[in-house]
């Protein structure tokens, strides 16, 4: 029932998925900034140009795998959606560029799709969009667990999140009474970070002690099989400016928002920021 939704809304609103992160977004830059600090990190100074082999879980309309692909490295992509990945392919033939593999299937049986399910293999994988949707922490847990089992030791796993924060600003913004009005609602809400209600897919909206845990609990769970990780940092991906205050940046020209950028950049992963984020990046590394 859950996943229905999610594929279904997914499948019906790819456009509209599409345009959400456009060039100029705050989410969207800050976030490729990190993907590619990670991949700056694994390629050896005197050799920058050789392409790398990512894994996009989660990829949507292609918005990182893409430009990575542009960059030069080989992409293999997922997602539960096969209209968004299917849109992903489109996009990137008409760049001129193709995929390594692209499938649709949801992120929890990632260890039957041996297309990319490929152990200890990828120098990055990327998970930009199912742990906001998947309500079950052990399922979450488990997600994470499976991408750790397919980066190569030294590689990255980048992980995306929603923020609980994000939906009560919002709220605050829209539709102030809305907290004490339906208590019975946030009480549990504030608990749990499930958001199932409402037309959209359901979501979940995680705590940074909840990401914190999560991490802890892929990374134990990963030493019983060999796995060793580390979480390298959190990233705020709309900085201390919040989403309200970054959307206003959409309208600037290039320079303008340059310079928004490189200061938002400057304190993204300070743990004072955090709070302000609507999303937030896990950089996790794999050690062994
Ligand atoms: C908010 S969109 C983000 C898309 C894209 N990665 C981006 O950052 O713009 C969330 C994406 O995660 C996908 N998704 C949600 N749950 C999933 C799951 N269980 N397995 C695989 N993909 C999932 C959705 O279909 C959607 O494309």
């Amino acid at each position: 029932m859950t996943e229905n939704k999610v594929t279904q809304w997914y499948n019906e609103h790819v456009e509209l998925e599409d345009k959400c992160l456009i060039s100029g977004n705050l989410q969207y830059e800050i976030t490729l900034h990190y993907i590619r600090e990670a991949i700056a990190s694994l390629q050896r100074p005197e050799d920058p140009a050789k392409g790398l082999h990512i894994a996009d879980i989660g990829c949507g309309t292609g918005v990182y795998a893409i430009p990575l692909a542009q960059d030069g490295h080989r992409v293999s992509i997922s997602d539960i959606s096969s209209a968004s990945a299917n849109f992903a392919v489109q996009k990137a033939q008409a760049a001129n560029l193709h995929f390594v593999t692209s499938s649709a299937f949801d992120a929890r049986s990632l260890r039957s799709h041996s297309e990319i399910y490929k152990p200890n293999h990828y120098s990055l994988v990327l998970l930009p969009g199912p742990l906001y949707h998947i309500l079950d922490e052990d399922e979450r847990c488990d997600v994470l667990l499976s991408a750790l089992e397919i980066v190569k030791p030294g590689g990255y796993v980048l992980a995306a999140f929603v923020t609980r924060n994000a939906h009560l600003r919002d709220i605050a913004v829209r539709d102030p009474g809305r907290l004490a009005r339906e208590w019975g609602f946030y009480e549990r809400y504030l608990r749990d970070g499930r958001y199932t209600r409402g037309g959209k897919a359901p979501m979940y909206h995680a705590s940074l002690k909840e990401i914190r845990a999560l991490v802890a609990t892929a990374r134990r769970k990963g030493q019983d099989k060999g796995i060793g990780s580390e979480l390298g940092k959190l990233v705020s991906c709309e900085g201390f400016l919040g989403f309200q205050h970054a959307s206003h940046l959409v309208e600037l020209d290039e320079d303008a928002f340059a310079r928004w950028r490189e200061v938002v950049l400057g304190s993204a992963a300070d743990e004072a920021t955090l709070g302000a984020a609507d999303h937030i990046l896990a950089v996790i590394r794999r050690t062994s």
